[in-house]
């Protein structure tokens, strides 16, 4: 297909254009639009091929928490590849990185685990997990026992297990998921779901009392899991009711169903402890991580099982004569030794301190500049994940109507200021930068980005699309 002007026809973009198939994006509209081709990066910067700066608002994908430029990484998997570039860990094969790794993840856990299984990404290491569930409830002789429930807005990954955890339209449509065996429960977004005059720890009450119904009618010898990030993150940076992990783990006990946390996002420092988990008051009985977990220099995620789950494994792998899963790349050296390098500069650089130092900065600014612009309707975050979510009815909370694709036009606006933003369902501006960035960092992110907002703001008024303040 010939590519579409203002791009040359060598040119990187018109070769993106006639080549590469995206993912999470229009395909037919990028036709036309074509891609920001990023070429380089340092610390909390990216520079596209035309040399413009970009602060990264989102760190990527939620994912490079040590910044676009580290050494160190580079190092450690320069070496690796040099030592031993490849091997794999099926049928008992081992090989230091991996075991090194898989202790330290034991060891900073946030409850006591007993193994550590590696997987490429999220999706992969949730979909471990799920198949892990059902073999665990068939080791218990709990054949029964296998549904597992997600929560609506929820976000799991994509692959065809974890896309029918994920509760969110887009990764549902067209592609026929959820799979049967998948239910969602409710949202535990106060903003939005909870009733006038409803508190936090009466909604939280009621969250958990529609998880026990949701048990209850499906048959709790039927339900074997739930899934739960700490902090919501795709789903728009949502934060529990206060109260609500427990309250819902107390329904989990009563119906033996075993809880998931996907820290895949929250872990890491993110949310200003090591774990989402210890932040929002969890206790699960099976962990996945990926994303910081190296900084995302190189594709590795993680599934902790605790000793329960473990010794339920290990005895029907022994009855069947193996544990028949496992990726090629399980465990692979290379994004190992990254991984561990990436753990030992969390330890070295104190990135907790550093997250509980810059991430209220980050929060206060966030309220202080946005919390009374007309277009915003709440703020919301802890340490370094935070959310701005525009609506058109502050009043009520009501938000544009989809086709005003008022995020998308945002995210447009900040990337021609030099930041690239992300909006998710709901026109909300998600924040999740580097762990690495700095205060004054912070600072000119939230300007150009605050510059950004009040030009959408002129532009919705000039086209008469009414905002509510
Ligand atoms: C909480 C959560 N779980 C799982 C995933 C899926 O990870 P991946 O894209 O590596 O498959 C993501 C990705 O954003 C995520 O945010």
């Amino acid at each position: 297909m010939a590519p579409p002007p203002p791009f040359g026809a060598n040119s990187a973009a018109a070769r993106d254009i006639a080549n590469v198939l995206h993912p999470y994006t229009d395909l037919q509209s990028h036709q036309q639009v074509g891609p920001v081709v990023i070429s380089r990066g340092k610390g909390v910067r990216v520079w596209d091929e035309t040399g413009k700066e970009y602060i990264e608002s989102v760190a990527g994908l939620w994912c490079a928490a040590l910044g676009f430029d580290n050494e160190r990484l580079v190092q450690a998997a320069a070496e690796q590849m040099r030592k031993l570039p490849f091997y794999h860990a099926f049928t008992a094969k081992a090989h230091e990185p991996m075991i090194d790794l898989a202790e330290m993840l034991i060891a900073r856990a946030p409850v006591p685990m007993s193994k550590v299984f590696f997987a490429n990404s999220g999706s992969e290491a949730n979909d471990s997990a799920i198949k892990m569930v059902w073999y665990y409830n068939n080791a218990l002789g709990r054949t029964q026992k296998k549904k597992i429930i997600g929560r609506l807005k929820g976000y799991h990954g994509i692959t065809i297990g974890s896309a029918s955890l994920t509760g969110l339209p887009a990764n549902h449509r067209s592609f026929d998921v959820p799979l049967p065996g998948f239910l969602h429960t409710m949202t535990p977004h106060h903003y939005h779901d909870a009733l006038p005059g409803e508190s936090e720890e009466d909604f939280a009450t009621r969250c958990a009392d529609e998880l026990e119904k949701l048990i209850l009618a499906e048959g709790p010898e039927t339900v074997a899991a739930m899934w739960a990030e700490p902090i919501m993150g795709a789903g728009g940076v949502i934060l529990p009711p206060k109260g609500y992990f427990p309250k819902i783990q107390a329904v989990l006990k009563k119906y033996d169903v075993l809880l998931v946390a996907d820290e895949v996002i929250c872990g890491f420092w993110r949310t200003g402890n090591y774990w989402g988990s210890q932040t929002l008051d969890i206790v699960p009985d099976i962990i996945t991580s990926a994303k910081a977990l190296s900084s995302s220099y190189l594709p590795i995620s993680a599934v902790m099982v605790n000793d329960t789950v473990f010794q339920a494994l290990a005895t029907e792998s022994h009855t069947i004569g193996t544990f028949g899963h496992g990726f090629t790349y399980s465990g692979h050296p290379v994004p190992a030794a990254v991984a561990i390098e990436t753990l030992k500069l969390y330890d070295e650089l104190d990135i907790g301190t550093h997250v509980r130092d810059v991430g209220p900065h980050l929060q206060a600014e966030l309220r202080r500049r946005f919390a009374d612009h007309p277009l915003v309707g709440e703020v919301r975050g802890t340490g370094l994940i935070a959310a701005v979510e525009l609506v058109q009815n502050k009043a009520t909370h009501g938000n544009f109507p989809p086709a005003a694709k008022v995020g998308g036009r945002f995210t447009k606006l900040s990337e021609e200021h030099g930041v690239i933003a992300r909006s998710v369902a709901n026109d909300t501006i998600c924040f999740s930068p580097p762990l690495i960035i700095t205060k004054d960092e912070v600072d000119q992110m939230l300007t150009r980005m605050g510059k950004a907002l009040d030009e959408l703001t002129v532009q919705l008024r000039r086209e008469q699309i009414a905002v509510v303040s």
